[in-house]
């Protein structure tokens, strides 16, 4: 396969310095210190607004992560597209290279004969301003998004042609809003705890202080982009959420499994999160059919009999980063009244990776199931593995 890399990412030096992961010291005193000035209250931020205020002097980040895929040709990987609009840095060893842009736009994808692309695009600025429910984000030189007032649609544009980047992305959802517990009240996972559990810094920042909010849980895409000045122009699937954390995602995290899919009329999604140095998994689970929310939960693994989901990695693949992956992921739902449905997302290996670095696994390819004793249908998948705790996989 070809690739086409019109700009190095900025995390680059993780695939070639990954050992330094290991004796990384960062102060999570001070960064929750930083946290409480930086939170406003979620009742009065849009849905999918901005959460935190990151800047070149605080170690916050917040993102806006979306993609669109459509059916593969022949045995290629799918025709893919995924963006992110960055305020502030997921990773992070030690202070802040004052050289790296605040804000900046990461695009990853496939061309349908199965090429990569992939190039970060630095912006000038990243504001992104709301009315009532609408939101609009604008990275200047580089691009801008529009969340719709009522939440049913998500449109990216990028004009940066000496990126090699010019074009447009549409989501329409096709199922409402949704944070990651079964509420509408907060975007963050403390009801996970009860209320005498004594928690790490790392716990505390996983668990209280990052949120996950999905505007989008599953969407028709239509893709129109020029990419170094190819066409990349489908119709197929896609979904959009965002995230946003006081501190980079490696003072909290040791492992984070996330995937979303569309399988028939399901869109379901899940993440399963292994905070540092801790044995408790976070674990969310959401499966909707047409709309309809069949789970919504969130959980510590393990801790529940029903309502809840299990989130199990397969297979094993030597990505060209040099570390064992796995090469898809079997989610099983069951429900509060026991109904059982499962899933199988399954990637067709190294060539369906994008990005592809040691703390940072993505993944396209086909997924399928249902109701588990019942008709099994087919779609498409984006899965996920940040390990930036260098978090060793085996089967
Ligand atoms: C950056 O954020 C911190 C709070 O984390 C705040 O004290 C500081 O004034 C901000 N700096 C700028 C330039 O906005
Ligand atoms: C909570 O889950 C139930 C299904 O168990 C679903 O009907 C409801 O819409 C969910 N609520 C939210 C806010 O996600
Ligand atoms: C695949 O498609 C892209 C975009 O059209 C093109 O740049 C590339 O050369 C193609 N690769 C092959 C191997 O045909
Ligand atoms: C996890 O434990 C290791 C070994 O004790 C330590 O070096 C590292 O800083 C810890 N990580 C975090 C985020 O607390
Ligand atoms: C999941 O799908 C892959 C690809 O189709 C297949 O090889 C594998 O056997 C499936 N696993 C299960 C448990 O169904």
């Amino acid at each position: 396969m070809q690739e086409l890399h019109n700009a190095d990412t900025f995390c680059e030096s993780w695939s070639v310095a990954p050992m330094r992961l290991l004796s990384l010291t960062l102060s999570l005193a001070s960064s929750l210190f930083v946290a409480a000035s930086l939170v406003e209250r979620p009742d009065r931020i849009p849905f999918d607004g901005q959460y935190l205020k990151p800047n070149a002097s605080n170690t916050a980040v917040e993102w806006w992560w979306g993609h669109a895929i459509a059916e593969p040709t022949g045995n290629n990987p799918p025709a893919a597209f995924q963006y992110l609009f960055y305020q502030g840095y997921p990773f992070a060893l030690g202070p802040r290279d004052p050289t790296l842009p605040e804000f900046y736009i990461v695009v990853n994808g496939f061309f349908p004969n199965g090429t990569r692309f992939s190039g970060t695009i630095p912006a000038t600025s990243g504001t992104v301003t709301s009315h009532a429910q609408e939101v609009a984000g604008s990275w200047g030189g580089a691009g801008s998004f529009r969340g719709s007032p009522d939440l049913s649609t998500f449109t990216i544009h990028l004009d940066a042609p000496e990126y090699g980047f010019v074009g447009s992305v549409k989501l329409t959802s096709r199922a409402a809003h949704h944070f990651g517990c079964n509420t509408t009240s907060g975007p963050y996972f403390e009801s996970i705890l009860d209320q005498h559990t004594t928690l790490s810094a790392a716990e505390e920042i996983l668990f209280t202080k990052l949120g996950w909010a999905i505007s989008v849980p599953g969407a028709v895409s239509e893709v129109d982009m020029k990419i170094n000045g190819a066409r990349l122009r489908f119709t197929g699937q896609g979904y959009h959420d965002a995230n946003w954390a006081p501190a980079p995602l490696n003072t909290a995290v040791d492992s984070w499994f996330f995937g979303t899919a569309s399988v028939g009329d399901y869109d379901l999604s899940y993440i399963s999160v292994s905070p540092s140095n801790s044995t408790r998994t976070l674990n969310t689970g959401y499966l909707a059919h047409k709309g309809i929310v069949l789970q919504n939960q969130c959980s510590l693994e393990g801790t529940k009999s029903k309502d809840r989901s299990v989130i199990k990695p397969y297979g094993l693949d030597q990505s060209s980063s040099g570390v064992p992956v796995p090469t898809g992921f079997i989610i099983d739902y069951i429900l509060g009244n026991g109904e059982m449905y499962s899933f199988n997302l399954s990637s067709v290996g190294s060539s369906a990776q994008n990005p592809d670095e040691v703390v940072y696994h993505r993944w396209v390819g086909q997924a399928s199931g249902g109701k588990v004793g019942g008709v099994s249908e087919q779609g498409l998948t984006v899965f996920e593995w940040l390990n930036p705790g260098l978090v060793p996989y085996s089967v």
